[in-house]
């Protein structure tokens, strides 16, 4: 089939190559011309594992292409896939003006003689949005065009988003008609995942709720971390425990710092906002958000009770990223922990395998070195803190980095080293939700 990607950013460039590598034609359109320009020369602009090779190879087989004319692909595909940001303005609402931009000019490029298409919402909107963007093109577009407009939500995870897409739990697809939903199935016929079918306004609800869920699941485990580090029980533990059941899992129980990124931190905000404007406020999730942020202090609390006063220490920070396997640094608990140290006078050193250059961008007017080494990072450091999940953190020599720092002081905020490896190494360390350690007198 031929297929169009309205916005080549995470969600639309990985949704589009999956697509194609499934054997569709795509077409991926951008508005931002430098970004298409590098795209056709094979420069990619993220960094998502797999991704690279996909594109190229898919390129290659002229499967998959790029361009800035909305005209070319609104006259080629038969449907049109909108994965445009929905960032969340001041109050919370969602920021839906690209939508109804790039819904005006979808409706201005369409004609009748094209035939049939149906238009597709992958940006995580507010329930009803499907029938605004449908109001949008039937204003604007020539008398005589025909399309139905559906929700087709993507459950894709940065850092593991080829895999997501490839091999999905489900496919969502709402649609009002029964003709865009053939289509719709269609598309997905090569992916041989279950599709569940239901109406517009469901698929749309399914996004917000399934993420502010999520959400809910990593601040409940992290409520849970606050009491096990005063009970003196271990979080870890309790998270097995309870996983262990079925009915719950051990998947989104990770306490940490928090969740960050471009989804959960906006989709918890967008389903308070439309929950409240629909008189049935989600009371529960502003709890979600405030146990979020508590995580954070909660921890720069203990690293001060450590260190007594944070200016002129030399701090070490390993990750920038928001979760591991990315560049990506929107939202990252991270960088909101450096700044708070920076505030404080500390002198900050930070590393990261992949978000260096994208935390450079977000940490300008911050006093942050960023180096290219995690063993330099640590060079005389007072304490090191461990910020983002990624796994070659988890299996650094603890050995050598003890002798690089001044002090032997290990904050893990995302409980993904060893405690014992620590304390072997002769540091001291502190966790989430767990009994700090100490190296045997
Ligand atoms: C975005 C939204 O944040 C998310 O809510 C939604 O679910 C999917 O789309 P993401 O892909 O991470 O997620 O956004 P981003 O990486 O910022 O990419 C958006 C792309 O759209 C950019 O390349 C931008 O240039 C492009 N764009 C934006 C257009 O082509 N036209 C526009 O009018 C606006
Ligand atoms: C999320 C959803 O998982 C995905 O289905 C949706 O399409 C987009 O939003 P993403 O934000 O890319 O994906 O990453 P995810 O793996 O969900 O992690 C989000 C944040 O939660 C990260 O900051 C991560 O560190 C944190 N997290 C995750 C935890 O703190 N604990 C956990 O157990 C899991």
């Amino acid at each position: 089939m031929n297929l169009a990607i309205i916005g080549t950013g995470y969600v639309g460039l990985t949704t589009g190559t999956c697509f194609a590598e499934v054997g569709h034609n795509v077409i991926c359109v951008d508005n931002n011309a430098a970004k298409v320009e590098s795209l056709r020369r094979g420069q990619i602009p993220i960094y998502e594992p797999d991704l690279e090779d996909l594109i190229l190879s898919n390129v290659s087989a002229g499967r998959l292409s790029f361009t800035t004319s909305m005209a070319e692909a609104v006259a080629a595909c038969d449907i049109i896939f909108i994965a445009v940001p929905t960032p969340p303005n001041e109050d919370g609402s969602v920021d839906l003006s690209y939508m109804e931009a790039v819904s005006h000019e979808i409706a201005d490029c369409l004609r009748p003689e094209y035939g049939y298409r149906v238009v597709v919402d992958k940006s995580t909107v507010p329930v009803s949005t499907g029938t605004k963007v449908s109001q949008v093109i039937y204003r604007y577009a020539y008398e005589g065009v025909e399309v139905d407009v559906v929700s087709n939500p993507e459950f894709l995870r940065e850092g593991s988003a080829v895999a997501d897409l490839l091999h999905p739990d489900r496919i969502v697809i709402g649609a009002d008609s029964q003709r865009a939903m053939d289509m719709m199935k269609r598309v997905y016929q090569p992916f041989n995942a279950p599709i569940l079918e239901v109406d517009l306004h469901s698929a749309e609800l399914i996004k917000h709720a399934a993420n502010s869920f999520l959400a809910l699941k990593i601040s409940y485990i992290n409520a849970v971390s606050a009491v096990c580090e005063k009970a003196g029980a271990d979080v870890e533990l309790v998270a097995q425990g309870i996983g262990m059941d079925k009915r719950i899992s051990r998947n989104f129980l990770n306490a940490g710092l928090g969740y960050g990124g471009s989804c959960f931190p906006k989709d918890v905000k967008g389903f308070i906002n439309i929950s409240e404007q629909l008189g049935t406020p989600m009371e529960i999730l502003r709890e979600v958000e405030r146990i979020n942020a508590s995580q954070l202090e909660r921890f720069l609390n203990r690293v001060r009770e450590k260190l007594w006063v944070l200016r002129n220490k030399k701090v070490a920070v390993w990750g920038l990223a928001f979760k591991q396997n990315t560049d990506d640094v929107r939202e990252s608990v991270a960088i909101k922990l450096i700044r708070r140290l920076c505030d404080e006078g500390a002198h900050v050193t930070a590393y990261d395998p992949k978000a260096s250059e994208t935390a450079a961008a977000v940490l300008k007017g911050y006093k942050v070195d960023i180096v290219d080494d995690m063993y330099d990072c640590v060079a005389d450091a007072e304490v090191l803190i461990v910020a983002t999940e990624w796994k070659q953190f988890a299996v650094a020599d603890l050995v050598r980095v003890r002798e690089l720092m001044k002090l032997p002081i290990l904050f893990d905020g995302r409980n993904i080293i060893h405690g014992e490896n620590a304390i072997h190494a002769g540091f001291e360390y502190h966790s989430v939700g767990r009994r700090s350690l100490y190296p045997q007198a």
